[in-house]
């Protein structure tokens, strides 16, 4: 096989721990990721990480200046290689046609463009990036389009299913590599050659190829179906704050059926991330596209559930608060969509910020690997506030969780850091004013125990807990009550 270049347009959270294993299973393949952005690349070319990404350090230092290489220099890397990935970022457009909903491609066209410009010879075209069905064919007809002679093109679909966090298992380990490409001799040997790269450590029978569309939608549908099972779990949550079930044992008890199974069945404040919210979206507007309004709606419910759940859980901690969060001061422990990551795309922790800052809370926000730059810059973003020297001046940002819980009112935990765990409660509980509450929105901590130093304990799914038994919803507790005269 004759992949001796790769290079990858983007250098984020896709881009770079992909190509970085890449280059650690392949050592014979020079492999450059490029990137518009000067200051992402000298980040990946420093000591410090533009991203937090367990195990990724390591694998950088090993292969870095050896056959994994980080340049602005983009034409180069193009003319250089023999096989492109375009991990360019796509986002929910903003404006005009699908506004909210639809995939900007702007990114992926101008990578198409960039290489459609710059390239010479024989190019295998990778889109990595989460696209449209049918996105292929938009880069195929940009590329096609603007053909230079003695340039030929091959355009595969390969998605990237790493989950931030775990990315670096998730890639040496992964369940199976999916690649799409055209029904064709060439197309098929394109395949063929990506195929060979992914054999470098991937077993041959968890390389899946398709046509190029089955790979593109199969990528939406697994987040979908990964995001449905949390919508479910979180809906049942609200049914068990209301009547004294517990979710994480109803998780439990459904999660054993193996036709089930165990996993992301975590119930929570709501799920986040760059990749959920935005494919989902992304597959209603392609259903509303295609006239397929009940298959719309019916994945529309996932996200809507979404929102219900952070919506709920900010409601309550207000509601437990006497109903009114007015200059008391909380703590938001955790600011990262889920733990082992420093990205806060579409995190939870902003809803529920935004939420007690409109309520006129103080914040005192504490997260181990999110910069104070980028909470900041969430929290006064104009799509969630208009007043964004009021919010600054509400928000203080610690560098631990026990100065973060010193003189507050309550502890709202939104990420699952493992560190939160293993806090000294009993020192935080001293700390804070009284009575002091804890809104475990993960469902993380030791509650019993929390309830023995004195906190006044809430969780999702479970009800309002008070030492030694779960509260019963009022309306419950009447019907209830109905039901005993009645027999
Ligand atoms: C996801 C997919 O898992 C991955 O395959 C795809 O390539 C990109 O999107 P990611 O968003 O990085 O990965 O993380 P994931 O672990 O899926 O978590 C997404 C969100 O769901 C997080 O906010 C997480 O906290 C939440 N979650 C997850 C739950 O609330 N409950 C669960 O049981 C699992
Ligand atoms: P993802 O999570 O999909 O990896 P990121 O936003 O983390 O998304 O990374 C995408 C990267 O792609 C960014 O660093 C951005 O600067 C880069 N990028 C976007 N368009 C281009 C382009 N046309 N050429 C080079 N780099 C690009």
């Amino acid at each position: 096989m004759v992949i001796n270049k790769i290079c990858c347009i983007g250098a984020g959270y896709v881009g770079g721990p992909t190509c970085s294993v890449i280059a650690l299973k392949c050592p014979k393949i020079r492999v450059t990721v490029v990137d518009k952005s000067t200051e992402r690349i000298a980040q990946w070319n420093s000591e410090k990480l533009p991203i937090y990404e367990p195990g990724l350090d390591d694998v950088v230092k090993e292969c870095r200046g050896r056959n994994l290489f980080f340049s602005t220099d983009i034409e180069t890397a193009i003319k250089e290689a023999d096989l492109i990935f375009i991990s360019v970022n796509t986002p929910t457009k903003t404006f005009g046609n699908g506004k909210g909903r639809a995939a900007d491609l702007k990114y992926v066209e101008s990578a198409a463009r960039m290489i459609a410009d710059m390239a010479t010879g024989d190019k295998i075209v990778v889109e990595k990036s989460t696209v449209p069905v049918r996105a292929a064919e938009s880069i195929l007809n940009i590329l096609r389009a603007n053909k230079k002679p003695g340039v030929s093109y091959q355009i595969l679909s390969n998605p990237e299913f790493l989950a931030e966090g775990t990315a670096i298992d998730d890639l040496i380990n992964a369940d199976r590599v999916l690649i799409g490409g055209e029904d064709s001799p060439e197309g098929q040997a394109a395949i063929e050659k990506l195929c060979w790269v992914y054999e470098h450590w991937i077993s041959r029978r968890n390389i899946i190829t398709t046509n190029t569309w089955s790979s593109e939608l199969s990528k939406l549908a697994a987040n979908a179906f990964l995001a449905q099972r949390i919508s479910s779990i979180n809906s049942l949550s609200a049914v068990c704050e209301a009547t004294g079930a517990d979710i994480s044992e109803v998780a439990r008890a459904v999660g054993l059926d193996s036709r089930i199974g165990p996993k992301f069945l975590q119930a929570s404040v709501g799920f986040g991330g760059s990749c959920f919210q935005k494919d989902i979206l992304n597959l209603v507007y392609i259903c509303e596209c295609l006239n397929l309004p009940e298959v719309a709606a019916y994945w529309q419910q996932v996200i809507d559930m979404n929102e219900y759940q952070k919506s709920r859980f900010s409601a309550k901690v207000i509601e437990s608060l006497f109903n009114t969060v007015t200059d008391k001061k909380i703590t938001i422990l955790g600011f990262a969509f889920k733990k082992n990551t420093g990205d806060t795309r579409e995190s939870p922790a902003i809803h529920v910020s935004t939420t007690l800052l409109d309520e006129g809370a103080k914040l005192h926000i504490y997260d181990p690997k999110v910069e104070p730059s980028q909470i900041l810059e969430d929290l006064t973003h104009p799509s969630v506030t208009e007043e964004p020297e009021k919010v600054k001046k509400s928000i203080e940002i610690h560098s631990d969780a026990y100065t973060a819980t010193k003189g507050t009112h309550a502890i709202v935990l939104c990420t699952e850091w493992d560190e939160f765990v293993t806090l000294d409660y009993q020192r935080i509980y001293n700390g804070m004013m009284k009575p002091a509450y804890i809104f475990d929105g993960r469902k993380i901590l030791d509650h019993e125990a929390l309830m023995k130093i004195g906190f006044q304990v809430q969780t999702i799914g479970a009800g309002r807990l008070s030492y030694g038994r779960s509260w019963l919803h009022p309306s419950l507790a009447t019907l209830l009550l109905q039901c005993n005269k009645v027999h």
